[in-house]
């Protein structure tokens, strides 16, 4: 698991503004709220006075006010009032939590769980075409009990889809027409595939002019923790999935999947589009929760990749280089002190100041020098 990147935290439907809501992400608990203006937030759920659960607190005049003794956090992380010491009390330096910056579209809260400055850090996540004439979007969020890089790479592999996915029937992968592409953040792999035959496929039953020459897919990872896949019967049969993750422990990931599609636009079809996905997704999901082991193996002498696989090899390069940046969380380390020690994930904010109470959690040595790192 990897610092630094956008997480997804909670739907806006979730967020109601009434109460706050708790979330589990890289292992650790954060808790999103809305403000008086209706600006949601994103804090590390530990209070800093006696350790309770902010996410169980209540909202009050914008301000999260933590279940144990009241004190209230503002959605920059600051405390901004202790009961005990009544209003004009003097507010310890050292009372604030973490606070992420977070952006709210396609009906998703995301945080942005690290230290990075805002010119460092990726861009946010973002959905082409979302809300433009002539597609249509949905939301699910489901639970997967598998480490989220296992999830990832089965979105990156064209080879499975004939094998797992009884939907495409005898969509056959073709090496000689695979392309792979990649840039600092993402990788994609561009299939061009034989149609599926009559008969042989619900796919043909969305529309009947299956077009040998637009059938295409492709998918690929947008940094750590998005698929983005894309399967083209025609131009005007087009549906594009995205699946922001996350990664809640070592085995277990929240997926929020977004659905876009440019052709059945009536609501009427939504809920058998989503049916569609979900079925889909089903079949992913009885494969990768049997993987064995539960994570990706740390030595590639463990497997034997072979062509088809070079979508995951990108997407593992990718991976390879945030850990030597510095970005990999040391989750060993987390277990092993689960239960004694509160860790956050350092905000942007302790760049700027220090006599923060959580200790940051704890990462794998970077080894490349922060000078020579690319940003
Ligand atoms: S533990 Fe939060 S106010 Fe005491
Ligand atoms: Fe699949």
């Amino acid at each position: 698991m990897y610092i630094d990147f956008w997480y997804p935290i909670c739907t806006t439907a979730q967020l109601t503004g009434t109460a706050p809501v708790k979330a589990r992400v890289l292992t650790l608990p954060f808790v999103a709220f809305r403000d008086g203006d209706g600006q949601a937030h994103v804090l590390s759920d530990t209070c800093v006075h006696r350790g309770g659960g902010l996410s169980r607190g209540k909202l009050v005049n914008g301000r999260l006010a933590c279940p144990y003794h009241g004190w209230q956090f503002e959605g920059s992380g600051h405390c901004a009032l202790i009961p005990s010491l009544g209003p004009d009390g003097n507010i310890p330096a050292r009372a604030k939590v973490d606070s992420y910056p977070v952006v709210e579209r396609y009906g998703i809260v995301f945080a942005f769980l690290g230290d990075l400055s805002e010119t460092e850090r990726p861009a946010p996540p973002e959905i082409r075409d979302y809300g433009q004439p002539g597609w249509r979007a949905g939301l699910v969020t489901f639970d997967i009990d598998a480490y989220f890089e296992r999830s990832i790479e089965n979105g990156l592999d064209p080879v499975h889809n004939e094998f797992v996915h009884a939907l495409q029937g005898n969509i056959k992968f073709r090496p000689d027409r695979m392309q792979v592409t990649e840039d600092e953040w993402s990788s994609t792999v561009f299939v061009r595939m034989d149609p599926p035959k009559k008969g042989t496929t619900q796919l043909e039953n969305l529309r009947d002019d299956l077009n040998p020459e637009h059938f295409s897919a492709s998918s690929g990872h947008y940094g750590a923790n998005t698929l983005i896949t894309r399967i083209s019967l025609s131009k005007d049969n087009v549906f594009v999935q995205y699946f922001f993750e996350q990664p809640v422990d070592a085995s277990h990931t929240r997926i929020f999947f977004v659905n876009m599609r440019n052709c059945m636009l009536e609501e009427q079809n939504d809920a058998r589009m989503e049916q569609i996905n979900l079925a889909i997704a089903g079949e992913d999901i009885a494969v990768i929760t049997q993987l064995n082991p539960v994570r990706t193996p740390e030595s590639s002498t463990k497997e034997v990749l072979v062509v088809g696989d070079e979508c995951i090899g990108q997407y593992r390069r990718h991976l390879g280089e945030w850990e030597r940046r510095g970005w990999r969380l040391d989750l060993k380390a987390l277990e092993a002190t689960a239960g004694d020690v509160a860790w956050a994930i350092p905000s942007p904010e302790r760049r700027r100041s220090k006599n923060w109470v959580l200790d940051p959690a704890p990462l794998l040595p970077a080894s490349v020098p922060p000078s020579a790192r690319r940003s």
